[in-house]
């Protein structure tokens, strides 16, 4: 939370960040000229129609939180947001959630045809990897580990088994525990990833490592808590993308499961967890905090 005597000014905090990674995605991926050129601008359409960018956000102060710097964590942050779009891509696809509208723009599909958007989505997946190797290797951390780091989140124990489960669990009644299955993996672990790539990427101590990973975890849980809220409170026009759409593919949802309220108390629990999992920083996570209060309180 902001501190009384120096409000965090999170705001211009995003505006900066954002202006950093966008302007380094672009550098990182191939123009929309390059051959071939449908690929490329299938890939740019979705990675510039306007995401929130919060997973580099966190990554960045992570980052910042452990004493690093921007540019040594960019490398990281663009990885994150290209393996983020390419899941979206894919999970609007029509053999998965079939979605029209993504980030307040047609989804992929519907501008490029399905298979050139399940290729965009392969390509930005691929490109992830390549982007991360621009990341400098520190003390603790090697090349390896923040491979190791990126495809675990991604891979096919954490969001893409997060995936398969949200899918196979359509229609079906899901006890809590397996909500908190799904949530962990398909959204929880490319969040908590991100927070610990940005502390890797500052040569973090395995204590600082520790809360990364237990806050990211939790903002991530709350995350998609606040997802499956929204879908139901919100427009479309405010999401930039479908609103109602849970309930409309009888997905398994907290609020289908526990209702709203309850759904509210648990966001903001878990919200309060991943606070209490700031306190090695002793106050010096401000960024972290401010964004973790944005992320509980975002109406989008
Ligand atoms: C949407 O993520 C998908 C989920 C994991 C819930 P975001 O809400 O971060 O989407 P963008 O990046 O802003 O479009
Ligand atoms: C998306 O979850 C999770 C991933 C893409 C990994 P949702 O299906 O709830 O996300 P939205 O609501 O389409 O953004
Ligand atoms: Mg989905
Ligand atoms: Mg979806
Ligand atoms: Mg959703």
């Amino acid at each position: 939370m902001a501190h009384a005597d120096k409000p965090f000014d999170l705001t211009r905090y995003l505006r900066t960040s954002n202006a950093a990674v966008n302007h380094a995605l672009k550098r990182f991926l191939p123009s929309a000229a390059t051959a071939p050129s449908t690929l490329h601008k299938a890939m740019r359409y979705s990675l510039f129609a306007g995401g929130k960018r919060m997973r580099p956000a966190l990554l960045l102060a992570a980052a910042e939180a452990c004493g690093g710097s921007v540019v040594n964590a960019l490398p990281a942050a663009c990885a994150v947001e290209c393996i983020h779009t390419y899941s979206l891509i894919h999970d609007d696809l029509p053999s998965m959630d079939n979605d029209d509208l993504r980030r307040g723009k047609p989804t992929n599909h519907k501008v490029y045809g399905e298979g050139i958007a399940i290729l965009a989505g392969d390509a930005l997946l691929t490109q992830a990897f390549e982007i991360l190797t621009h990341s400098k290797a520190t003390q603790r951390y090697s090349h390896r580990e923040l491979v190791l780091e990126l495809s675990r989140a991604s891979g096919s124990l954490q969001l893409i088994a997060g995936q398969v489960a949200d899918l196979e669990g359509e229609g079906k009644k899901l006890s809590l525990s397996k909500l908190l299955y799904i949530h962990k993996r398909k959204t929880s672990a490319l969040l908590c990833s991100a927070s610990r790539l940005g502390g890797m990427s500052a040569n973090c101590t395995p204590t600082q490592l520790r809360a990364l990973t237990d806050f990211g975890y939790h903002i991530g849980l709350a995350f998609q808590v606040i997802d499956d809220i929204l879908d139901v409170t919100q427009t479309s026009e405010k999401l930039g993308k479908t609103a109602g759409k849970d309930i409309a593919a009888q997905k398994a949802t907290y609020p289908s499961i526990v209702g709203i309220e309850k759904s509210r108390q648990i966001a903001a629990q878990l919200t309060a967890n991943a606070f209490a999992a700031l306190k090695p920083f002793k106050g010096k996570a401000t960024a972290l905090e401010a964004l973790a209060q944005l992320l509980l309180h975002r109406d989008n």
